[in-house]
């Protein structure tokens, strides 16, 4: 392993407290968590850190429609994610949360240090906030001059005083860095995108916001009490402040992180804002930052509109923990995108895990027992398995090189080239036949052999599989610590004499899906569609999610009418927007426009009814004004517009 750093700090990004946690999240903390243990188990110093962004307009307005303060929301989600963490045992070392005091003090002191430098400045700030995704972008960004390129949402348009920082400044540093460190962002290909982005141009960036309120105040020293900072700077600075950066400066020793790890999303504010926000701050920039895919089900993403969002919980209830981090961390190269089904986590359970390693564990302690009385010595193994022990060292001495390359399937499946090797030399050597012969040593040498191989397995998957492995540990008499990681996997010495435990199967065949389709919303081809979809629905109106449901009083308080189209025409240089003039009965016709030239001529739509959202605040598209909208419905086979079945007079209340 390569010892030239002593430290290594890893984290996770920290979660916005507007969900539960889904199977996405569980992913990037599960990889995180295997990084910490590995580095622990090899004597690394190693400090991991997670916690919840809980600052922002997005959390605002979802506490606001639950009827709950910012705070208590927060604390409740923010709680939530916590609980889970523990109960998947995740090993982290601080769980921060931004409202935290210290982490407050130290994005002020911070935001102090760019601003006394000269790298933040006032302005104003005028284009589109995508909340959803706390994302600034020009109109020139936006899909269909309204809508957010990220998470298709609309955008609004703000205008509004702000601080700024000079991410202009950078460019260059940026670009030199990314040279000058070709791992620098993993995997590469995404690291090419960033590049190629960072040579356009990069533009300064807004930090601070005047519009609400739920945020880091800037520092008093600059007197500004109506900005609160931009969520993106409070939440990434979390990965110093975590470490007492501003304040008590207790862990800093741990800074620069090794591994940051992040979905793909969000690798722009990793690898872009982030690293210019730490130059600004004289301080190293990370070793790796990781991106990596997202988790689909059935190729969809994942949503709750949808009904599919995969509970990790459930999964691992109902699997095993263990099985599901095995599957995470083997299923997809890291950086890909993966699928989801209870198909391919049952058949990596029963395969991998059952027959590969589960069943070895019993060839062992099976031989052993009855050949040995369950005592193993590793005395004659190189004499007669020299080939094995030199096969099985050299692919155990390059895996540790995927570990912080993040190439953990490659990993993974290394170690299984080393469970092959002992499945087949029991195959090979048929120790019962030597045992027949009187071959007695060899026959030992052989269960040796692979209690060895079992052994240095378990060393390398502690980390994924922590549980099991501390089982497999039990039974072949060796403690997983730094130690014997030395001893097995650094030194390539073997076992003392040890003694097997008999232990129960370890990974049971599993031969139909656990779950019900609906609850991981798995929907198993053998099952009728439409039993599948009652069932999707069933746990929609179960979900424990409750909160997410409106009471008929905020269902009222948007007003949906019958409108009129009175004329219609098309927005030149745009392919799908229409100008429409509707009646909603005010006496005067409202100018709405609407994304559906695709899918309508204008000329057809004269003279229709539509269902229009009446009250929603006046935006502009492409310069025009757009006084409300219409309401569709689109599937794979096109849009329709939602209208009265039979005629109904402009302006009728929709409820
Ligand atoms: N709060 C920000 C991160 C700030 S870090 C300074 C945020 N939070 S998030 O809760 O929306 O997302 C957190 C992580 O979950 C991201 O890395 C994101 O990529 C990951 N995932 C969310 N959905 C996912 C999948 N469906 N699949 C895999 N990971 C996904 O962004």
């Amino acid at each position: 392993m390569d010892k030239s750093y002593k430290n290594v700090y890893i984290t996770t990004p920290i979660y916005y407290v507007n969900d539960v946690a889904h199977i996405g999240h569980a992913y990037t903390t599960i990889i995180a968590d295997m990084l910490a243990r590995y580095s622990r188990l090899t004597g690394l110093d190693t400090y991991f850190l997670t916690g919840t962004d809980e600052h922002g307009q997005k959390i605002e307005q979802s506490a606001k429609q639950r009827g709950r303060t910012p705070q208590e929301y927060a604390d409740e989600i923010s709680g939530k994610f916590r609980t889970l963490w523990d109960d998947f045992d995740i090993s982290y070392d601080k769980f921060i949360r931004t409202t935290d005091e210290e982490h407050k003090i130290g994005v002020q002191k911070a935001f102090e240090t760019m601003y006394n430098k000269g790298d933040i400045y006032k302005g104003d700030y005028e284009g589109f906030y995508c909340v959803s995704c706390e994302t600034f972008f020009t109109e020139k960004q936006l899909v269909d001059e309204q809508f957010c390129p990220d998470c298709g949402k609309p955008t609004n348009i703000v205008k509004e005083e702000s601080f700024f920082f000079k991410l202009s400044k950078y460019e260059d540093k940026l670009i030199k860095w990314y040279e000058e460190n070709e791992d620098c962002i993993l995997p590469r290909s995404k690291k090419n995108e960033i590049v190629n982005f960072v040579k356009g141009g990069l533009k300064d960036l807004s930090i601070s916001r005047t519009s609400f309120d739920w945020g880091v105040k800037l520092p008093e020293s600059i007197n500004e009490p109506k900005h609160v900072m931009y969520v993106w700077l409070d939440a990434l600075l979390n990965y110093i402040t975590a470490l007492g950066y501003g304040n008590k400066e207790e862990n800093m020793n741990y800074w620069p992180a090794k591994v940051q790890l992040v979905g793909k999303d969000i690798l722009r504010f990793h690898a872009i804002y982030w690293p210019a926000f730490l130059m600004s701050l004289d301080l190293p920039l990370p070793t790796h930052i990781a991106a990596h895919g997202w988790w689909t089900r059935d190729g969809e993403k994942m949503s709750k509109s949808k009904g599919n969002v995969v509970n990790p919980k459930e999964v691992a209830d109902a699997y095993g923990l263990d099985a599901f981090r095995y599957f995470m961390l083997r299923e997809v190269p890291f950086g890909q995108d993966g699928d989801f089904s209870q198909k391919a986590l049952m058949d990596r359970i029963n395969s991998d895990l059952g027959n590969d390693l589960g069943n070895l564990l019993n060839r062992i302690s099976g031989m052993s027992g009855k050949y040995f009385d369950f005592k193993v010595n590793s005395v004659d193994v190189e004499k007669f398995h020299k080939k094995e022990l030199d096969e099985v060292n050299e692919i155990l001495e390059n895996v540790e090189s995927y570990i912080f390359n993040m190439q953990l399937n490659r990993y993974l499946e290394d170690i299984w080239k080393v469970l092959t090797i002992a499945n087949k030399a029991i195959g090979d050597y048929e120790p019962w036949a030597k045992m027949k012969e009187g071959k007695t040593e060899e026959a030992m040498a052989l269960v040796a052999l692979i209690t060895n191989i079992m052994a240095k397995v378990a060393l390398l998957l502690d980390s994924v599989m922590p549980e099991k492995i501390s089982k497999i540990a039990d039974s072949l008499g060796i403690e997983i610590n730094t130690d014997t990681y030395n001893k097995l996997i650094v030194n390539k010495e073997l076992l003392d004499e040890t003694t097997i435990t008999k232990v129960e199967q370890l990974f049971p065949r599993i031969e139909e899906v656990l779950l019900e389709q609906a609850s991981t919303a798995d929907v198993s081809k053998a099952e009728p569609e439409e039993k599948a979809k009652a069932k999707i629905d069933q746990k929609k109106e179960n979900d424990e999610e409750s909160d997410n449901l409106i009471t008929i009083d905020q269902f009222f308080e948007t007003t949906l009418k019958v409108g009129t189209i009175i004329e219609a025409e098309e927005v030149p240089k745009s392919k799908k927007l229409l100008k429409l003039q509707v009646d909603l009965g005010e006496g005067k016709n409202r100018q709405i426009l609407a994304g559906i030239k695709e899918f309508y001529d204008a000329k057809d739509l004269v003279g229709t009814q539509a269902c229009v959202v009446a009250n929603l605040k006046p935006a502009k598209l492409m310069g025009m004004l757009s006084e409300g909208m219409l309401m569709a419905a689109r599937d794979e086979n096109g849009l329709s517009l939602i209208r009265p079945e039979t005629p109904k007079k402009s302006g009728t209340k929709i409820s």
